[in-house]
Order: C-alpha cells, then sequence, then structure tokens
C-alpha cells in the first residue's frame, strides 16, 4: 500500500526531471518503498508504475536488474557476497560457503532469528580484494578470510540481538 506520504517522496523525486520524462525517477521510487517497506513487492511495482505512468513489467525489470532491491523480506543484515569469475579464483565462493555453515542456511535464504539473509552478487568492482561482500548494500567488506568472517558475523549477531527492532546499519 502505497501511502500519500510516500506519495509525496515520490512526488520530490520527480520533480527533478521533465515532465516528460518522470519514468526517471524509477529508482528512486523503488528506493523508497524499500527504505519504508523493507522490500519490493509486486504491488509496490504495480502503484510505482501506475504513479508514473509507465508498464508494471517496466518497473519490474528495473527492481530484478539491481540487487540492491529486495524482491521478498529480507534479515536485518542482508550479506552479498561476490561469486563472479575473479573472485571464484580467490576464494570467493569459499567465503559464501563458510557463511552457509556459520549461519546454517543455505544461498538466498534467512536464518529462523530473521537478522541475516545470505545472497550471491555480481562483481562488486574490488575483484583485487577478493574475497569480498556488501552488508545492507553499503558496507564493503574486503579480503574476507574465514576468521574475518566469523569476527563480522558475531559482532552484527551481537549488536543485531541487543536491538533487533531497529533497522541500522552495521
Ligand atoms: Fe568480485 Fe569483481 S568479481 S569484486
Amino acid at each position: 500500500m502505497i501511502t500519500e506520504a510516500t506519495k509525496a517522496r515520490f512526488a520530490k523525486e520527480v520533480a527533478k526531471y521533465p515532465p516528460e520524462q518522470k519514468q526517471s525517477a524509477v529508482m528512486a521510487c523503488l528506493s523508497i518503498v524499500q527504505q519504508e517497506l523493507g522490500h519490493v513487492s509486486p504491488e509496490s511495482e504495480k502503484a510505482i508504475a501506475e504513479y508514473l505512468g509507465m508498464a508494471p513489467m517496466a518497473v519490474h525489470e528495473v527492481t530484478t536488474f539491481y540487487n540492491m532491491y529486495n524482491q521478498q523480506p529480507v534479515g536485518k543484515y542482508k550479506l552479498n557476497v561476490c561469486t563472479n569469475l575473479p573472485c571464484q579464483l580467490r576464494d570467493g565462493q569459499k567465503a559464501l560457503k563458510h557463511l552457509e555453515g556459520k549461519l546454517g542456511i543455505a544461498m538466498g535464504e534467512t536464518t529462523p532469528d530473521g537478522l541475516f539473509t545470505l545472497q550471491q552478487c555480481e562483481c562488486l568492482g574490488a575483484c583485487a580484494d577478493s574475497p569480498v561482500m556488501l552488508v545492507n548494500d553499503r558496507t564493503m567488506c574486503s579480503f574476507m578470510s574465514n576468521d574475518k568472517l566469523d569476527q563480522l558475523i558475531d559482532g552484527l549477531r551481537a549488536a543485531g540481538g541487543a536491538s533487533k527492532s531497529s533497522a541500522e546499519q552495521p
């Protein structure tokens, strides 16, 4: 459900473009919805499409192209491990496997306590720092040995368990 307050935020983004190019605000509108609801549902895509005068499929194409958009609810900490080829050659897959074991979930799943979602992602532009990962689409973590992965998870678990309801960034 898109509220009037959300539509007011959309309007500010749309105002940055010429009237005939208001679709240019689609990424900003998707980000707003995700900030407010945690993910972008098909219903939200439809509402954005209607607001911007676009085909719902055109909005869906944007949502599915960028993996920073969550198509379903995710845990408090979204972990994206790069498994593109250069990282594959430098332990990217090993880091992903280690996290699967540490968290007790498979890639694409969320831990039962709602704290962690584990995903793989495309190149993060830091191939020389592999294994690399992104936490909550913002915090880049480089040279993630198994020890560093354990420290990261233990630290986030301690912080997340203390304030589960907040949407704080690590
Ligand atoms: Fe992983 Fe480039 S392939 S950061």
